[in-house]
């Protein structure tokens, strides 16, 4: 079986066909960073107009790389949300058009489930597992139980850890968006632990209950030692301490996941249960080398996709796509476009 998955819910227009053996047959992701970088931040009319334009381009591309007609698909999902919604009704009614069109079902995919899911198509993970979501605009832990079965453990309080990343980015006079720009810089400071004491960082919520996170502070404090005058040099320490902070708060955070999810679920039999991240901070190589210290302690596996899978993709949603067919959950064209849409709201009880 095969999926066409449409992305437009923030600044990527993405289009992809999945194969439900896993096989990503295209994946094409059209980015508009250039048309918002002078902004900022991205701007949700020029967005929503910059899909417009891509859209059928994007479609089409994916379905020539995969050297395939729309007759050789079995399937349409498009993202219905959360997001900005502009974005999102461009692709949603591209694939519910070229769904009525050919008279193939639709699939409603929620955007964050896409992220959830996509370890599942890189790898071999089983429910249930921990995730950790980290994008620009969400920072939750959750217990995937089982197919649009997501129990939020955790969130932020109020910044996302990839708008902090994009903050910083912006205060180090970086490019936008600043996470990737941020880690690069990061990486090439060769002692952390003289940075670390240069520029002493809060750890928000550290050792505190629960799993929520907390962000803002940390922003506000890299602020206070951003001045005109600092050097190369500062630049990478600041960007170092900063993004250890952030790695030393996810795995006090996760810690807590894992009491939590080992309480509920004591026997795993054979397998070893699977912590996975998601969400374009999920490329970030220093948090993912902590969290992979962090599951050798506790007897579980770590599971990213590779960065290009963990940013804005069409290949999650197809794979979500695939997924909830699997089960012959399709939608309705009545599905709306929705700009929050929280995950745990996602349990399915019609089958069709
Ligand atoms: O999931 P995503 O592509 O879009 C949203 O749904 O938000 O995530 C984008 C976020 C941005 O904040 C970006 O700066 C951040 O992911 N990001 C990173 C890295 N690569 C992307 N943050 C930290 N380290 C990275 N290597
Ligand atoms: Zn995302």
């Amino acid at each position: 079986m095969r999926v066409l998955g449409i992305e437009s819910s923030c600044d990527e227009t993405a289009a992809a066909i999945v194969e439900s053996d896993k096989r990503i047959l295209s994946n094409i992701v059209s980015s508009q960073i250039n048309a918002h970088a002078r902004y900022g931040g991205v701007v949700p009319e020029i967005a929503a107009r910059a899909h417009m334009t891509q859209i059928e381009f994007i479609v089409q591309k994916s379905l020539d790389d995969a050297n395939m007609t729309l007759a050789d698909i079995d399937g349409i999902a498009a993202t219905c949300g959360p997001g900005l919604v502009g974005g999102v009704i461009v692709g949603m009614m591209a694939g519910k058009t070229i769904a009525s069109m050919t008279g193939k079902p639709f699939i409603g995919v929620n955007h964050l489930e896409g992220h959830i899911l996509s370890p599942r198509l890189t790898n071999d993970v089983e429910f249930p597992y921990l995730v950790l979501l980290v994008s620009g605009a969400h920072t939750q832990i959750l217990i995937a139980h089982d197919l649009g079965d997501y129990e939020l453990l955790g969130t932020t309080l109020d910044d996302a850890v990839g708008e902090c990343f994009d903050k910083v980015g912006r205060m180090l006079g970086l490019p936008f968006p600043g996470g990737k720009y941020v880690a690069e810089l990061a990486s090439r400071c060769t002692d952390r632990k003289v940075a670390a004491k240069k520029y002493q960082l809060p750890r928000p919520l550290k050792g505190r209950e629960g799993c929520d996170f907390s962000f803002s502070g940390l922003k506000t404090a890299v602020l206070k030692h951003v001045t005109d005058s600092l050097a190369e040099s500062d630049k990478i320490m600041l960007a170092a301490a900063m993004e250890d902070a952030v790695a030393d708060v996810m795995a006090d955070r996760i810690t807590n996941a894992i009491k939590i999810f080992k309480a509920r679920y004591n026997d795993f039999g054979d397998r070893i249960p699977h912590i996975v991240s998601g969400g374009g901070v999920a490329a970030n190589i220093t948090i993912k080398e902590r969290l992979i210290g962090l599951t050798e302690i506790h007897d579980m596996i770590f599971t990213a996709p590779p960065s290009h899978l963990c940013t804005d993709n069409g290949a999650m949603i197809a794979w979500a796509g695939v997924e909830r067919l699997n089960r012959g959950w399709i939608d309705g064209m009545n599905v709306k476009a929705r700009p929050r849409w929280p995950l745990t709201e996602l349990k399915r009880d019609i089958k069709i």
